[in-house]
């Protein structure tokens, strides 16, 4: 659980609030943004610090930027949008530090809020410059982080301004984020059922190995799967194969079956000649792949065995979809699995931007109990890692 203090902790009222929030939103090819969720998740705390009379000054990244102002990065489309979700004028900075950035932060008033420009503008961002990070922290005398999303990473933004202002103290999202991902790994309603997939298993390999000392049951699914399979002695075609991590994925089905965590794989699939979202397609299991087909997605058997095993969990982690889909003929097993999370009673946890984007995209998205707004965040902390821009915030006393 979060040990450390949190802006109910603190009194807002005529301070200057530096908060970090990770509007790190996609914009489609206009520059509109084309899923707000992030912004509408930083909201409570926004509100709460606004609510307060304190003034607010907001800072993000969007996109990699690598250090330089490109227009394309720009934060101006999201202070547009947060104005109209707050129903309040959102002040748009010029940039995140300068004199500007400083006389725009005197002058705010209790309850209003600003919005700096991009972090990432400046090399000393992704660096953790000291320099830059106190230019930051000279605009505000308290410290928020809300920005789970990029509490992975060890940034002037995120971990250098907290070790410059005191108090330096957690938000709302950031506080509901570690409360439902820490008591899942920590003390969940068991069965407690992780469903691992996404293409990469060299990506997800530490999260799997630390959660096989916490589940019941490990799913694994998507391109992963077939490097596990390899392992074990299969040969399917052209799929996806991480030849220099087939040892480790034995390694980790061998422990797996010393703890006793029941690590299923797919029974069959959805296998195509080419990876095009026209291409015809056939049902085929492990021992009868066509050697020029490639698995797209999990079979109808895995599908079934994969669900009723939802259905009886008590708790759920999902991370990575189950196939390409992307592509509609191979969306079968990855929406099958938002619709048994949707219809079980079990505790349901969705981390990693592809099951993020699958979830919205079956449009059971609201059916869950908890959707991280961390991609690379949650997988840190299914890892067991400690996220930096946690462990700079105040200790609770
Ligand atoms: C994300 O989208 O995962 C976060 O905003 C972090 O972005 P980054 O991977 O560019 O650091």
């Amino acid at each position: 659980m979060l040990n450390k203090m949190t802006v109910k902790d603190v009194d807002c009222r005529g301070k200057r609030v530096f908060c970090r929030v990770d509007f790190n939103v996609p914009l489609d090819s206009e520059g509109r943004i084309s899923d707000d969720n992030r912004i509408v998740a930083a909201l409570p705390t926004i509100r709460h610090i606004l609510g307060q009379g304190g003034r607010l000054i907001l800072a993000s990244h969007l996109g990699r930027p690598k250090g330089e102002p490109k227009a394309e990065f720009s934060l101006s489309p999201v202070a547009n949008h947060l104005a109209q979700l707050l129903n309040q004028p959102v002040i748009m900075a010029p940039d995140c530090i300068g004199s500007e950035a400083e006389k725009l932060s005197q002058a705010l008033e209790d309850g209003q809020v600003m919005l700096l420009e991009n972090v990432r503008f400046h090399a000393g961002e992704t660096s953790n410059d000291s320099q830059f990070a106190r230019q930051l922290a000279n605009l505000a005398e308290i410290y928020v982080n809300d920005a789970f999303g990029t509490a992975h990473r060890a940034h002037a933004s995120t971990a250098g301004v907290a070790q410059l202002l005191t108090p330096a103290v957690a938000g709302f999202l950031i506080e509901k984020e570690i409360r439902y991902l820490g008591q899942a790994v920590t003390e969940p309603i068991r069965p407690l059922v992780a469903i691992i997939g996404g293409a990469k298993v060299s990506d997800k390999l530490p999260a799997i190995e630390n959660l096989l000392d916490k589940v019941d049951t490990l799913l694994i699914g998507g391109g992963m799967a077939y490097t596990f399979l390899r392992a074990q002695g299969f040969s399917l075609g052209t799929s996806l194969l991480e030849e220099n991590r087939v040892e480790l994925a034995g390694t980790l089905l061998q422990h797996a079956a010393d703890r006793g965590v029941s690590l299923v794989l797919p029974s069959d699939h959805v296998a195509a000649a080419e990876f095009t979202a026209e291409s015809p397609y056939q049902i085929c299991g492990n021992d009868n792949f066509p050697a020029n087909h490639m698995g797209l997605d999990i079979g109808p058997k895995t599908i079934e065995e994969y669900c009723q095993i939802v259905s009886q969990a008590g708790t759920v982690l999902w991370n990575g979809p189950m196939g390409v889909f992307e592509f509609d003929a191979f969306a079968k097993g990855t929406f099958a699995i938002a619709r048994a999370l949707a219809d079980s009673t079990a505790v349901s946890i969705i981390g990693g931007g592809d099951s993020v984007a699958a979830a919205n995209k079956s449009g059971l998205a609201q059916h869950m109990t908890h959707i991280s707004t961390g991609g690379g965040a949650s997988l840190e902390f299914l890892e067991g890692k400690e996220l930096p821009g946690i462990a700079a915030l105040n200790d609770k006393a």
